[in-house]
């Protein structure tokens, strides 16, 4: 069975894309694929209701997508393989979970089994990257490489990725808005802003890299508090870029509330999914309890690098 991570960003998201440092976890959960042999290469992924041929244009906007994402991922052999790549998704998408990301590395781990293919985890990452150019227009990259790699690790744009060795385990709630984020339009939103006026964004830019970098030395000595703090002035940073809407607001509000020790939107925003960093398992349930409480779908995870 070919895998994929989904993955949380715990600080640094849209900053990535412009060559700042960003740090992720990988999540347990993300995309299963198998490849079996078929007429032609086919692409089928039953949550989405999808079941078509590479070359079979489709009228469905998001299924087009989809079909020219796997055109982009085919590319990355000599020939399209007469395979049926099966995709399940253990990830809702348009959340901020890099659900795109996961899809795409356990399709091309699947085709890559079937046909007796060696590759390693950074060319893996590599190829997905031209399927989330397809999904999202201006990747950072930060998604494949997490859900290549798995762990919890700080990236930053063509340079390897620097794995962080936790001081402590790390408890968090993800609480999903139930509104969809759409990475395509928060990035473009995010570049409007930067054309107009560059110095500012880049400021902000400059803020959120500091969190960066004190957020990597906060997970590897497990300073919990500190980092909660790093979040917290994070999602500040976010909301001045006019990522976080009035439903992620509350939901972080709740959840510092309950007892989170810092709280921030997470991936594209606009929508999608909030985490919140609790001291240990007991508060996080009760962070989950209170979101639940709200009418939010919560999950419980735990990362230990
Ligand atoms: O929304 P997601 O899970 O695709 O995360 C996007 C992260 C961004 O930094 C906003 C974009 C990127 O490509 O890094």
């Amino acid at each position: 069975m070919a895998f994929g991570h989904g993955k949380l960003i715990l600080l640094g998201e849209h900053g990535v894309v412009y060559g700042r440092p960003a740090i992720a976890a990988a999540l347990p959960r993300g995309a299963e694929a198998t490849a079996e042999p078929a007429d032609a290469a086919r692409l089928s992924v039953e949550a989405w209701n999808v079941d078509f041929a590479a070359d079979a244009i489709q009228a469905d906007e998001r299924a087009e997508q989809l079909r020219q994402a796997f055109c982009a991922l085919l590319a990355g052999y000599a020939t399209p393989p007469a395979l049926r790549v099966r995709v399940r998704l253990g990830l809702p998408t348009a959340a901020g979970l890099g659900g795109s990301a996961a899809l795409s590395v356990a399709i091309v781990r699947a085709l890559d089994e079937a046909l007796g293919i060696e590759r390693d985890s950074a060319a893996v990452a590599e190829l997905a990257l031209a399927a989330e150019r397809v999904f999202h227009g201006n990747p950072s990259g930060i998604d494949s490489a997490l859900a290549a790699h798995g762990g919890v690790s700080l990236y930053r744009k063509g340079a390897p990725l620097e794995a962080i060795k936790l001081g402590r385990k790390l408890t968090l709630v993800v609480g999903h808005s139930g509104e969809p984020g759409s990475t395509r339009e928060t990035v473009a939103s995010v570049a409007r802003q930067h054309a107009r006026n560059p110095a500012r964004i880049d400021q902000i830019f400059d803020g959120m890299e500091a969190l960066v970098v004190n957020g990597r030395s906060a997970l590897a000595s497990g300073e919990l508090w500190r980092l909660g703090q790093l979040m917290v002035l994070n999602q500040k940073l976010l909301v001045s870029l006019l990522l976080s809407t009035p439903r992620l607001e509350e939901m972080c509000q709740v959840a510092e509330k309950a007892g989170a020790l810092g709280t921030k939107l997470t991936g594209g925003g606009g929508g999608g999914c909030m985490i919140a960093l609790c001291e240990h398992a007991a508060a996080a349930e009760q962070v989950k309890a209170a979101l639940t409480q709200l009418g939010r779908e919560a999950f419980v995870i735990e990362v230990s690098g």
